[in-house]
């Protein structure tokens, strides 16, 4: 990986990781909940949704600190869905960020409510930060719900379950696609746009860059899936295989897998380019995003 953009990631992966460690410390809680959240936030993870986040603020100018907040949120929200994702009622994974899951940690019942938690704690932090206007509390509070819940990340979930064991339409996976993942990542990429008071043309075509990222980004999650490291992903390769899954390689191949996430990449970047932006850490993230190996 290129230097510079190595020091990038790790620099704020590191002001991510120490407020949201710093924020769930602070919360009183009780201590099962709170050892069980802890776990899996220190557990590590790429933290690539608040960096893409800060990037898109970067690019239009504003300062990548004041979307810490907004960023611990979105990164809480999907720790918790990873949580729920490995549950045995669902993909029933034993590792995830080179750890045993939180449930084979801490027991079902636990890791459902740390992810219950993190769920709200997510809300929490966004209304308490006083950096925030009440115009901005009220455009992350609504975008948020809107990217994780019943339409958003919920419903991919959803639609993946639905689909194991079945033949399904591209359509249909590029959709579980866009709302499972895409959602989050492009809420990342807009949100951050957004509170680095970006123009109209800007917030329309970034949000667009932002959409055809998170396809792209679980595309890669499911070639990961099936030709990855387990011990640079952290997590069971195959697990797609063993449960079933309707994935990009299943559907099309991994020849075939690849070549749409290429098309994805070249209208990520165009809509990039049409964003009129900063765009130079944008567009390396998307190419590391769509090569990572991990
Ligand atoms: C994994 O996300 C789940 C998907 C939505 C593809 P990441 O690959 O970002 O996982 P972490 O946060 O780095 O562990
Ligand atoms: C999960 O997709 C997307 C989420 C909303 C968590 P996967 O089930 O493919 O994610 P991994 O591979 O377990 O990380
Ligand atoms: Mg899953
Ligand atoms: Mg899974
Ligand atoms: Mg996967």
């Amino acid at each position: 990986m290129d230097s510079s953009l190595n020091s990038y990631l790790e620099i704020r992966k590191q002001m991510i990781n120490d407020f949201l460690i710093a924020y769930v410390n602070k919360v009183k809680m009780p201590d099962q909940l709170k050892s069980s959240i802890l776990y899996s936030i220190r557990a590590g993870g790429k933290r690539l949704r608040p960096i893409l986040m800060m990037a898109a603020t970067e690019a239009v100018g504003g300062k990548s600190e004041k979307v810490l907040p907004a960023a611990a949120a979105l990164e809480m929200i999907h720790t918790y869905s990873l949580i729920h994702d490995d549950l045995p009622a669902m993909d029933n994974d034993d590792f995830r960020r080179g750890m045993p899951t939180n449930h084979r940690k801490f027991g079902e019942a636990t890791a459902i409510l740390a992810g219950d938690a993190l769920l709200t704690l997510s809300f929490q932090v966004i209304m308490e930060t006083e950096a925030l206007t009440s115009d901005q509390k009220i455009y992350l509070a609504q975008r948020l719900s809107q990217a994780s819940g019943a339409s958003g990340m919920v419903a991919g979930q959803i639609l993946d379950m639905e689909s194991e064991n079945q033949e399904i339409e591209l359509d249909l996976l590029e959709k579980i696609h866009q709302c499972k993942t895409g959602k989050l990542i492009s809420f990342a990429i807009s949100a951050g746009a957004y509170l680095g008071d970006a123009n109209e043309q800007q917030l329309t075509n970034i949000t667009k860059t932002g959409e055809q990222l998170g396809i792209i980004f679980q595309i890669q999650d499911d070639i990961l899936d099936v030709s990855g490291d387990e011990e640079k992903i952290g997590k069971p390769v195959g697990s797609d295989t063993t449960n079933k899954k309707s994935t990009y390689p299943q559907l099309l191949g991994l020849v075939g897998a690849k070549r749409k996430k290429e098309e994805h990449v070249m209208s990520a970047k165009k809509s990039l380019s049409q964003a009129a932006v900063d765009n130079t850490m944008l567009s390396l993230l998307i190419d590391h995003l769509s090569h990572r190996d991990h």
